[in-house]
């Protein structure tokens, strides 16, 4: 009689919502003598989400296979050291603008400002120092939606050369389901240009030192950018049918990485900005799905940005040694970043970028984690 009514107990209990929880820890000091704290978010299901206050970085993303075993799914280091160093943007919050604008030059209200170029002649994900590189302050919380950090930053008038000063927050919650949810909010006090994303790398075998080729991926995008040589739009709208960019049904991505046309050639790869098909203008709507086979593990990405850009880790060189030693070789990982289009600020039939004293930017991601057994 006992066992017949701890059954069904047992079975509601293993499908209540699971528990999330937040803990925090000293990360080490900035060169400048910065205290760098880590917070870790779990769930009951093991899911963990590691998030320093050094560029608001997720330092590691821990999510089951098909058999229930964790895997670390993101690219990185596994000391403050790796992160002071040289390197392209792991898990970093970027701003004051995702991707390139062109000759780091752009016009609001007939007046042209001018910004620091750190890719060749263009500026790219906020110049020398953008949200990336710097210590952001943060407020741990545990409520009914999860557990979470609120970070916020304040980047000052003038800051890369951008105008206005720009209080940003940025919260990253993780709940009782595997998901990573992201809510950027901003304001300024002179209008200026804004486009918030985070930059993770994934390889979702948990494997650094394998490419992402085999991948499956899914792009909710009828559209894409097309780009010039260095990389910044043309300005159209291109469809992707019959070509290498589409991606409305899974596609390895290695499928079509390598064959010939100019577009894949300027983006030595895939490095471009797909036009999420959106049926609302600001509600969260599902933008890419990646499934990796071997682990079953399958990502998918909801946003209320109109875009996304698909990078595949075409710059990875084997060259930055990341955690446990990993030498992360080329397509190694890929980053969804939703965003704004690139070089919106110049680009007058792209979604405007411009966020004027008395708005609030307001913007929403989540890195949502399952697996296909
Ligand atoms: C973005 C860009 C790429 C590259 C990486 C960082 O994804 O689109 O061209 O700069 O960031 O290496």
């Amino acid at each position: 009689m006992q066992m017949v009514r701890l059954l069904p107990a047992l079975a509601i209990a293993m499908t209540a919502p699971a528990f999330a929880a937040i803990s925090s820890a000293p990360f080490g000091e900035t060169p400048a003598g910065e205290q760098v704290q880590i917070f870790t978010l779990s769930n009951s299901n093991g899911f963990e989400a590691r998030i320093m206050t050094y560029g608001g970085i997720i330092v590691s993303l821990k999510a089951p296979d098909k058999n229930g075993n964790l895997g670390d799914v993101v690219h990185g280091f596994d000391s403050l050291d790796g992160y002071l160093g040289e390197h392209p943007y792991f898990g970093a919050l970027i701003g004051r603008y995702g991707n390139r604008i062109a000759r780091g030059q752009f016009k609001i209200d007939d007046r042209t400002y001018a910004l620091a170029t750190n890719n060749d002649f263009n500026h790219l994900h906020g110049g020398l120092k953008g949200f990336d590189k710097v210590v952001w302050a943060a407020k741990p919380f545990e409520n009914s939606a999860g557990a979470g950090v609120e970070l916020t930053y304040v980047s000052p008038d003038g800051d890369q050369g951008y105008p206005g000063e720009l209080a940003a927050t940025v919260t990253y919650t993780l709940g009782g389901e595997n998901e990573l949810r992201i809510d950027y909010h901003a304001t300024t006090n002179k209008p200026t240009v804004l486009n918030l994303t985070n930059h993770s790398y994934f390889n979702l075998s948990g494997d650094g030192r394998a490419t992402v080729l085999d991948h499956e991926l899914t792009l909710e995008a009828d559209h894409y950018t097309p780009i010039d040589s260095t990389l910044i739009p043309t300005g159209k709208l291109e469809g992707v049918g019959g070509t290498p960019f589409d991606f409305r049904q899974a596609t390895k991505i290695g499928a079509r990485i390598n064959d010939k046309g100019e577009q894949i050639a300027n983006g030595l790869g895939y490095d471009h900005n797909f036009v999420v098909r959106r049926s609302t203008t600001s509600e969260l709507e599902l933008a890419a799905r990646v499934h990796e086979p071997t682990s079953g593990r399958v990502l998918e990405v909801l946003t209320t940005e109109p875009g996304v850009q698909f990078y595949s880790g075409n710059f990875l060189d084997g060259a930055v040694v990341g955690k446990s030693g990993v030498d992360y070789p080329r397509r190694s990982a890929l980053c969804l970043e939703t965003q704004h289009f690139p070089d919106s600020p110049n680009q007058k039939n792209f979604p405007s970028t411009v966020l004027r004293p008395g708005q609030t930017y307001e913007s929403t991601t989540v890195f949502r984690f399952s697996v296909n057994k």
